[in-house]
């Protein structure tokens, strides 16, 4: 917590700076720009007082390293200028710091709901941080507050439940295990990381086909309309962010989608009358990737709308110049008042002040052994073993018995990558061995909890398996991985979540080689496994668990215990999507379920 001392110290500094700033600084400090849009050049001739990686936007080579290398540059030349303000640096570290190759990559936020264990979200954040801060990194648009309410939203493992409570302590969990290194609020500690609760206010509530947002794809519910009243809107979307606050949230980030007929980046009601006035946020408000432009066609009547509304701090991310250019003539034309723009900067300044970013602006390299350790990836293997949900265990097939000779392995047990989900190493993710860590199958063979023989096989044809008699071998147990292809945002929004054909194929032929059937599958979300779920002695939805893998083959293996319990509905049919519009009966697993081994 900040003493009295230090507050007044901070408002004198932020006065002091805002006497001596030109208007170009002061505009300088609320641009967010991504960072291959820019030259070092003008990040000093235009004051830029923030960079950003996009998803995907690593150094090259993408090495701890080299992205400490890179913000120190950026950092060097933000402090070359008059006044010598450090610049912030943002990142998407959403399930760790997952666009460096070699850092630990945890399980996705759907993941760690079921774990239901704070505790653990605090630790997982809190090595991030510290992944974070040896890159020179101390901003981070995480944790996410979005209660999503419809799974055929692309941003749906993004949450960590549908429910709001579940949310608000795990994304509080979250944001203290940013900026608590202590067990309390300290910004100013070295490894501390500022989060952004986000999306302000209601992205996890639009409706189906109401989005108009085409990026190479339609957007189907990604950045379109929360049609809810208000009420319902304050009690299922925005709570999370009264507690946020409580505890010590600095910055937000405003929502794509609209509410009240209009893009929550000009939606002056909420974000300056609610967030900032009612409930006192006295930290700043960052837009999102390029949304002001949303608002209207006309970018400077936008640049005005947003400012006026409440923003402090454009993302804008690419035409910088046009922005600035836009917001210039905004205040000497008297569209935004000069009072608006001292607001704002007070707010970035002040937070700056907070962070301690002017006394240790770069990169801690003393830490990069702490990238991608071996005990942060000890505890992304413990998170994964405890949000694996257990869906079915016939005649307790799970954990495996000792004697179990020998297993048929198939589908996506080798696969890095689609293991990882959307957000890893690129925004949508992709499969291959995109980083370091563990599959299944490794995990499987490696083990010394059993001496069953291993056989993989990715599609399942098991041919050459023969006894002695040259007949086919039927393996004691087979298990089929199956993986949702990873995506992010709009780009993950889909019409029907059933499995393929290949895949049903797939669970067929391996079923006819096995005495027992396990099924895994890691997802964005729940798929429609209704159909499926009958050839499976045991099933298993293991979200898309990170780089760990041999989490799950701690469960397998009877080394720990299965204890997760479902973060989302888990619907029987595409007719039961979504929950508030659910006439289809009972859903195949309630909310909460979870079997226990
Ligand atoms: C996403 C945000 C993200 C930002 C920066 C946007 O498209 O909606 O969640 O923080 O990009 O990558
Ligand atoms: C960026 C993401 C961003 C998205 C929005 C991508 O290129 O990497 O961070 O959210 O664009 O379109």
């Amino acid at each position: 917590m900040q003493s009295v001392n230090q507050q007044t110290a901070h408002a004198e500094r932020v006065a002091a700076l805002l006497r001596e700033m030109t208007l170009a600084e002061k505009i300088g400090q609320m641009t967010l720009v991504e960072k291959n849009s820019i030259t070092l050049h003008d990040v000093e001739r235009y004051f830029i007082g923030g960079l950003l990686s996009g998803g995907g936007g690593y150094p090259s080579p993408n090495t701890p390293e080299n992205w400490g290398k890179m913000v120190d540059e950026f950092q060097k030349h933000a402090l070359n200028t008059r006044l010598a303000i450090p610049m912030i640096y943002g990142v998407d570290a959403v399930h760790g710091h997952n666009n460096v190759v070699g850092a630990t990559i945890f399980p996705h936020n759907i993941g760690l709901g079921a774990t239901r264990n704070p505790q653990l979200v605090r630790q997982i954040a809190r090595a991030t941080a510290v992944e974070l801060a040896a890159t020179g990194i101390y901003w981070n648009y995480a944790p996410a507050l979005s209660v999503p309410q419809d799974i055929r939203w692309g941003r749906t493992f993004e949450g960590f439940s549908e429910r709001t409570e579940l949310v608000t302590e795990l994304s509080v969990a979250y944001l203290e295990g940013l900026q608590n290194p202590q067990g309390v609020l300290d910004l100013d500690a070295p490894t501390a990381v500022l989060g952004t609760p986000k999306h302000f206010v209601g992205d996890g509530g639009t409706s189906f086909g109401s989005s108009t947002t085409f990026i190479a794809v339609q957007y189907l519910l990604d950045q379109g309309v929360t049609d809810v009243d208000e009420a319902t809107l304050r009690e299922l979307h925005l709570a999370p962010y009264l507690r946020a606050l409580e505890a010590g949230a600095r910055c937000v980030m405003a929502s794509f989608s609209s509410w009240g007929g209009m893009k929550m980046h000009a939606n002056r009601y909420l974000l300056t009358e609610v967030l900032k006035n009612e409930l006192g946020f006295s930290g700043f408000i960052v837009t999102d990737w390029e949304a002001v432009n949303q608002i209207t066609p006309d970018y400077y009547e936008a640049v005005v709308t947003s400012i006026n509304a409440g923003i402090d701090m454009n993302m804008v991310p690419f035409d910088y110049k046009k922005f600035i250019h836009c917001l210039t003539k905004a205040v000497n034309d008297g569209d935004v008042s000069m009072q608006r723009i001292d607001d704002a900067v007070s707010r970035i300044l002040r937070v700056k002040l907070e962070m301690g970013l002017f006394e240790r602006p770069y990169s801690q390299p003393k830490l990069l052994p702490e990238v991608g350790s071996a005990a942060h990836r000890q505890l992304a293997r413990e998170a994964v073993a405890q949000s694996a949900v257990l869906l079915k265990n016939e005649g307790n097939l799970l954990p495996l018995a000792k004697d179990t000779r020998l297993i048929f392995l198939a589908g996506e047990a080798n696969d890095l990558g689609l293991q990882s989900g959307g957000w890893s190493i690129e925004w949508q993710g992709k499969s291959g061995p995109i980083t370091d860590g563990t599959t299944l199958l490794a995990a499987l063979v490696d083990s010394e909890s059993t001496d069953s023989q291993v056989v993989f096989d990715r599609f399942g044809n098991f041919d050459d398996q023969v006894n002695a008699n040259g007949e086919p071998q039927q393996a004691d147990v087979a298990v089929v991985v199956l993986a949702e292809h990873p995506y992010a945002e709009g780009k993950g929004d889909r019409i029907d979540l059933a499995l393929s054909k290949e895949e049903q194929e797939l669970i067929a032929r391996v079923r006819a080689r096995a005495g027992k059937l396990v099924i895994i599958l890691m997802s964005g979300r729940p798929l429609i496994i209704t159909d499926v779920l009958g050839q499976a002695d045991a099933f298993v939805a293991a979200f898309w668990p990170g780089s760990e893998a041999a989490g799950l083959a701690d469960l397998l293996l009877g080394d720990k215990p299965f204890t997760g319990k479902l973060s989302y509905t888990w619907p029987r049919s595409m007719e039961q999507i979504p929950l508030n519009g659910n006439t289809g009966g009972e859903p195949l697993f309630p909310f909460g379920f979870g079997l226990s081994t």
